[in-house]
């Protein structure tokens, strides 16, 4: 299975503003079927999963849980489960949940929707293969940050959709 990271960025590093707000990406203009675009990534994708504010942003933002795939919510807490979902709530070491979350995704591949902690703590234990980002014409000055670790990563391809500019990286996996 491999675990791909799919997001996108201010040209600066940074998912979403320290409030959590996507204000500044949603308003970008991004060709649905264009280079990089999410139709053709989640063809593969066979579970998400993804950090209790990314999870809480899409309860807020989506008039029905857009996802038929199973989704793993990292929390401590206790959240609100949508109809028509299949939220799996954890809590911990990814590693630990690995096996779980290979089993979840049926022979496909696993998303990591954010945040960009979450994708480091994939990193950490060797487990994230591929990092897929929008680089949108914005800079944001702070925010929630892209990818908080120091990771050395192979340039697969890139590609201009409208305003955004994406890469495709393989990560190139330490050796301990
Ligand atoms: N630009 C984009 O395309 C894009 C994509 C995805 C997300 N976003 C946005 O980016 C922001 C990301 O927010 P964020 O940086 O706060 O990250 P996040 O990963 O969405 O949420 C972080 C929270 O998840 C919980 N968590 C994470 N790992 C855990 C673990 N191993 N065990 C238990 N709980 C864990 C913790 O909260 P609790 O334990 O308190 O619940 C933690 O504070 C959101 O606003 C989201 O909407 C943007």
């Amino acid at each position: 299975m491999t675990v791909h990271y799919y997001t996108s960025s201010s040209l600066d590093g940074f998912i979403a503003t320290a409030d959590h707000s996507l204000g500044w990406l949603l308003k970008q203009d991004f060709d649905e079927e264009g280079p990089m675009n999410y139709t053709e990534f989640m063809k593969d994708i066979g579970v998400l999963v993804m950090g209790s504010s990314t999870y809480e942003w899409l309860l807020a933002e989506s008039e029905a849980w857009p996802y038929k795939q199973p989704a793993f919510v990292l929390t401590s807490r206790e959240l609100p489960v949508p109809t028509g979902s299949n939220i799996l709530f954890r809590e911990g070491n990814v590693r630990d949940l690995f096996d779980e979350i290979v089993t979840a995704a049926n022979g496909k591949d696993a998303w990591v929707v954010g945040g960009g902690d979450l994708a480091g703590q994939f990193a950490d234990e060797n487990l994230l293969d591929e990092v897929w980002v929008q680089f949108a014409p914005a800079t944001l000055g702070s925010g929630q940050p892209l990818l908080p670790r120091a990771l050395d990563v192979e340039l697969l391809e890139v590609a201009q959709n409208r305003g955004f500019m994406c890469g495709h990286y393989r990560v190139l996996k330490s050796e301990n």
